[in-house]
């Protein structure tokens, strides 16, 4: 015993000693691993290794920065932070590539520290070999979060009612038995010749189990025709095939591509449109392939999304061998998926302005194990994880409602102290039981008029 731990303390030791060599071999050339990751995370929307995408291959860029511009490590430093600022201070290699890009802007990064940087350039450096695309795994198929206790409570009542059935023809059976027992028994004959003569009296007696079967059957088909009743009109799961196929999975999953990005009208009104196909050129004039070594939806191939991005080309008119606009252009008419009747009034501003923090924090809450980071989220689950956007909710009135009751409003953001100067001392005072928690009900958010026309 005393043996194995002092063997045990060696081996710890020496995984200790390993450990840390390698660290600090890490930290003069940096982590490859960790590099790999931020180069996912934060430049393969216009990157890749080794071929143009949006800017130029970045494999061996060290050096080929040193022969092409005669710059150094350093240099590449100033310019992943901050591009702007290296060309604004006149440096002329600077000048010269983003002349040599037609004058694309690289995004700056101000949060990458050097060590992150140096793990970058370390990828680029010594990239791993390509793993195979990997399958889907199993996130595509969530949606939102509260997709699946709804499905969870229909299985739920399904298994329930089916073992209540099974039971009582379970007991059926034994009250059968105890009846022929009963029938087939002198003594208990001769004791109670009256009630046990016939089969007919027995039915008399037992008939009711017949009919309380019956009645269990009919409160099952009520139940599924009152939900059948209720979901008229509510299109949770809605998922329809669109004219090209434009996966969310992708672009805000794996490219990290922000939703306002091509949502951008969500933020000033009403509405929050579909981008048009001009957004789409802005990345994909340059990007006419699908680089498929990072995803691959099973069933899919390369061939298959690069068709799809032809299509980009044929509704703008694009001519990707020329490099020019032919000017015949046909519209892609996207399936609207989410639609309120006419006479409900819904802003997305009011969401995703003025209660995006207060609509974060209260959903986080309640979700622990399930946060999200971007307020669209709340209301349309994680869209970042789908290839084909669904309603993740169902859309209903209830469904606000039940959204207002229970969300804090954040009395503190710009909009509300404006809107709301005097109003919050008075809440606090009229609502004293909830300790001055002010929920969305509380400013106006059940009332038939801030929803209804
Ligand atoms: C929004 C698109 C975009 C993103 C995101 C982006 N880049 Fe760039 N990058 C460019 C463009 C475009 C150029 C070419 C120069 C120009 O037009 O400014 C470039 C040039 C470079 C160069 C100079 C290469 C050379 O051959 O001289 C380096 C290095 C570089 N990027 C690294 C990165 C790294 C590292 C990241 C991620 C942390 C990143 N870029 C993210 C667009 C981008
Ligand atoms: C690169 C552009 C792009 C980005 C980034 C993007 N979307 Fe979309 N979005 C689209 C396009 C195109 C459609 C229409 C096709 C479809 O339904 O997939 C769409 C459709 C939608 C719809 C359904 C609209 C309807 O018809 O009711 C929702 C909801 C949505 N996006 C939310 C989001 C959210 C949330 C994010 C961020 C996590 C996001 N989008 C990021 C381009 C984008
Ligand atoms: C900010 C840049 C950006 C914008 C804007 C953008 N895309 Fe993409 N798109 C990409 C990148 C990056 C890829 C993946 C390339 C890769 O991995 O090789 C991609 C891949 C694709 C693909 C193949 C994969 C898939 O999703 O099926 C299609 C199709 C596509 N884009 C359509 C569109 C459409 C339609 C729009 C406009 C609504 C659009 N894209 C807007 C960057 C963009
Ligand atoms: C409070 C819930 C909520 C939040 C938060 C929210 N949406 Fe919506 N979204 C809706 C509702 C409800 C509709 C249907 C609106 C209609 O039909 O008038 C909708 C519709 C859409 C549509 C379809 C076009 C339209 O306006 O009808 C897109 C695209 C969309 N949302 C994107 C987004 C994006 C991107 C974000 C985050 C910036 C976001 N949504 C945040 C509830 C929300
Ligand atoms: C995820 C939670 C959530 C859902 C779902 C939601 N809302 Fe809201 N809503 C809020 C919050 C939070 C505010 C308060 C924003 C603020 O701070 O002013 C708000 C405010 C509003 C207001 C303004 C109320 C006022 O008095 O100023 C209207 C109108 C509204 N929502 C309509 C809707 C409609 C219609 C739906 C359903 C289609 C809906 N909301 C679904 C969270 C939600
Ligand atoms: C927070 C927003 C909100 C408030 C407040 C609200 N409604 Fe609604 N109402 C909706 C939405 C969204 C729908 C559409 C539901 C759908 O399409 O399934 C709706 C639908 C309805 C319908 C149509 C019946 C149905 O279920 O489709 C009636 C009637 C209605 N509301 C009456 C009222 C009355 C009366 C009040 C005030 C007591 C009220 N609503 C307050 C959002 C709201």
């Amino acid at each position: 015993m005393i043996s194995w731990r002092k063997h045990y303390k060696k081996t710890l030791i020496a995984i200790g000693l390993l450990l840390s060599t390698s660290a600090s071999f890490y930290g003069q050339d940096g982590d490859p691993k960790n590099g790999e990751k931020l180069f996912k995370a934060n430049c393969t929307a216009c990157h890749a290794l080794d071929k143009q995408v949006v800017g130029p291959p970045l494999k061996g860029v060290v050096e080929r920065v040193k022969t092409e511009g005669g710059v150094d490590k350093d240099w590449l430093h100033k310019w992943i932070k901050d591009n702007k600022a290296l060309r604004a201070s006149g440096d002329k290699y600077a000048n010269e590539i983003f002349e040599k890009f037609n004058k694309t802007e690289m995004q700056v990064f101000p949060n990458l520290t050097d060590k992150d940087i140096d793990d970058i350039l370390a990828f680029t450096t010594n990239p791993p070999a390509p793993e195979p695309a990997k399958a889907d795994d199993k996130t595509t198929s969530t949606t939102g979060a509260t997709a699946a206790p709804a499905d969870k409570t229909t299985t739920n009542v399904v298994i329930i009612s089916l073992l209540a059935i099974a039971g009582l023809l379970v007991w059926i059976l034994i009250k059968l038995r105890q009846l022929v027992t009963l029938g087939q028994s002198e003594e208990l004959a001769g004791l109670n010749e009256t009630r046990v003569r016939s089969f007919s009296e027995m039915y008399e007696k037992f008939h009711f189990i017949g009919k309380g079967l019956l009645a269990v059957l009919a409160i099952l088909a009520a139940y599924g025709v009152w939900n059948w009743l209720m979901w008229i009109g509510v299109y949770k799961g809605y998922k329809p095939e669109q004219p090209i196929y434009f996966s969310h999975k992708i672009h805000a999953g794996e490219q990290k591509i922000d939703c306002q990005l091509c949502h951008s009208s969500a933020k000033y009104g009403k509405v929050s449109e579909i981008p048009s196909m001009n957004v789409c050129m802005n990345c994909h004039r340059t990007i006419s392939e699908y680089n498929a070594d990072h995803y691959m939806e099973p069933g899919k191939d390369k061939a298959f999304y690069d068709g799809e991005i032809q299509k980009i080309y044929a509704a703008t008119g694009w001519d990707p061998a020329k490099q020019q606009y032919t000017g015949k252009t046909q519209p892609v008419e996207w399936t609207r998926i989410h639609n309120m009747p006419d006479f409900v009034y819904f802003n997305h501003s009011q969401h995703v302005i003025a209660g995006e923090q207060a609509i974060i924090n209260s959903f986080n809450k309640k979700n622990p194990n399930n946060k999200i980071d971007v307020v669209c989220k709340a209301c349309h689950g994680k869209i970042d994880t789908m290839n084909v956007v669904q309603m993740a909710n169902d859309f209903t009135m209830g469904w606000c409602i039940e959204c207002h009751r229970t969300t804090e409003v954040d009395m503190n953001n710009g909009y509300n102290k404006e809107y709301f100067k005097n109003l919050h001392d008075k809440l606090k005072k009229q609502y004293p039981q909830d300790g001055g928690k002010i929920t969305v009900d509380a400013i106006g958010g059940l009332e038939c008029g801030k929803c209804h026309y």
